[in-house]
């Protein structure tokens, strides 16, 4: 069963959601999670950064990614650039805690070195890595990670990560699956801004095409989402 919260607006979400966070931190010896890029988590890490910096124990925090794009670690199109910069810059976290996509490198072989190192850090569940939190957001297409519609089929994959192809700039990008997703103890969606209402509301509530947007296959998710993404 989904667990759905609403709040004001984006920085009520990332607040809350930092709040959430922090607990588990303190409440887990490690947390091994797996972040997104995109807007909720950029506000999210800057309040991490700004109001946690110093109180949380960072050594038992370990650091992957959902997704990155094909890029340098210096482009502006990187995730891993922007949670350096919002976070990683700010808090003392071992950079051995930290394990990053390497969007620099050829894809294919990206997807199956990252795929090789987090089977071989976190703990499995049936063979699969069980992350503690897997933090996704939902792109107005009903994308999540790098799953777009048009390769609804790496919901499935027997990889635990793929190269995604973005559907309007052909940017590739390498994807958790399916599979790792729902194997996480924790499955949470950060999901804010109007643009993503319609969308939202059919897969809340299993309407019309629901089943083709991606994020709809994520079963026992926790939705923090503001009233716009909401739209009611
Ligand atoms: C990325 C993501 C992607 C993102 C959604 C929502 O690298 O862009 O990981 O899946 O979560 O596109 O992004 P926004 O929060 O910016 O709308």
């Amino acid at each position: 069963m989904d667990t759905i919260q609403i709040y004001e607006d984006n920085r009520a979400v990332a607040a809350a959601f930092a709040a959430h966070l922090v607990k588990l931190f303190e409440a887990t010896e490690k947390t091994r999670m797996a972040v997104s890029g995109g807007s909720t988590p950029k506000v999210l890490f800057e309040i991490l950064a700004k109001e946690y910096a110093d109180t949380i124990d960072w050594s038992g925090v370990y650091i992957y990614w959902v997704d990155e794009r094909c890029v340098p670690p210096y482009d502006e199109q990187s995730n891993y650039r922007m949670t350096r910069e919002k976070l990683l810059d700010h808090i003392p976290i071992p950079m051995t805690n930290v394990f990053r996509i390497e969007g620099e490198r050829q894809p294919e072989e990206e997807a199956k070195r990252y795929a090789q190192l987090v089977s071989e850090t976190v703990p499995n569940d049936g063979g699969i890595p069980a992350f503690d939190l897997v933090l996704l957001g939902m792109g107005s297409d009903g994308h999540t990670a790098s799953i777009f519609p048009h390769q609804i089929e790496l919901l499935r994959s027997e990889n635990l990560y793929e190269v995604g192809i973005h559907p309007e700039s052909g940017q590739r990008r390498v994807t958790m699956t399916g599979p790792v997703i729902n194997t996480a103890k924790s499955i949470h969606f950060l999901v804010t801004g109007a643009g993503k209402s319609p969308v939202l509301q059919k897969i809340l509530n299993s309407q019309d095409n629901y089943q083709s947007f991606p994020a709809a296959h994520v079963p026992t998710a926790y939705w923090w989402l503001d009233k716009a993404a909401f739209g009611k």
